[in-house]
C-alpha cells in the first residue's frame, strides 16, 4: 500500500500504475485526434474535422482529471504519452481510433473494479463518467467507419 500523508483514501501501487496508464493513453489520443483533425481532408473529412477536435479536447480534460486524482492519491503523473498514431488516410485513422477507444473502455472498466475493491469510491465514480464518454467516442468512430 502507498501511504500519502493527509490523504484519507489509500490505494495500492497497482491502482496508481493503472491510473498512470490511463494518463499516458489520454495524452496520446488528445494529440492523435488533434493532429488527425488537422490532417483530415476531402469532402468526408470536412464533415468530421470539428468532431475530432472536440473529442481531442475532451481527452485532454480526461488526462487532467485523472492526473489530479492520481496525484491526490500519492502518485506522480507521467509526462510520456503512449505511442501516437496519426495515420496516412481516413481509414487508417479511424481504424486506430476505434482500437484506442476500445482499449480505454477495457482499461477503465478494470480501474473501476480495482477502485471499488479498494474502497476508492471517488476514483470509481470519476471513471464511470469518463467511461461513458469513451463509449460515445467509440460509437462515433464505428459510425464513421461505416461511412468510409
Ligand atoms: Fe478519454
Ligand atoms: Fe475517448
Amino acid at each position: 500500500m502507498v501511504v500519502k500523508k493527509g490523504a484519507v483514501t489509500q490505494v495500492s501501487k497497482k491502482l496508481l500504475d493503472r491510473l498512470n496508464d490511463a494518463v499516458a493513453r489520454e495524452m496520446q489520443v488528445a494529440v492523435q485526434y488533434m493532429w488527425q483533425h488537422v490532417q483530415w481532408g476531402g469532402v468526408k473529412g470536412f464533415a468530421v474535422k470539428s468532431e475530432l477536435q472536440s473529442i481531442a479536447v475532451q481527452e485532454m480534460k480526461h488526462a487532467e482529471a485523472i492526473a489530479e486524482r492520481l496525484y491526490y492519491l500519492g502518485g506522480i503523473p507521467t509526462t510520456k504519452p503512449t505511442p501516437i498514431f496519426v495515420g496516412a488516410n481516413l481509414k487508417e485513422m479511424i481504424k486506430q481510433d476505434i482500437k484506442d477507444e476500445s482499449g480505454a473502455i477495457t482499461l477503465y472498466k478494470e480501474i473501476i473494479e480495482i477502485a471499488k475493491k479498494e474502497g476508492d469510491v471517488t476514483t470509481a465514480f470519476l471513471f464511470k463518467g469518463i467511461l461513458q464518454q469513451e463509449e460515445d467516442h467509440h460509437d462515433t468512430f464505428t459510425t464513421l467507419a461505416e461511412e468510409l
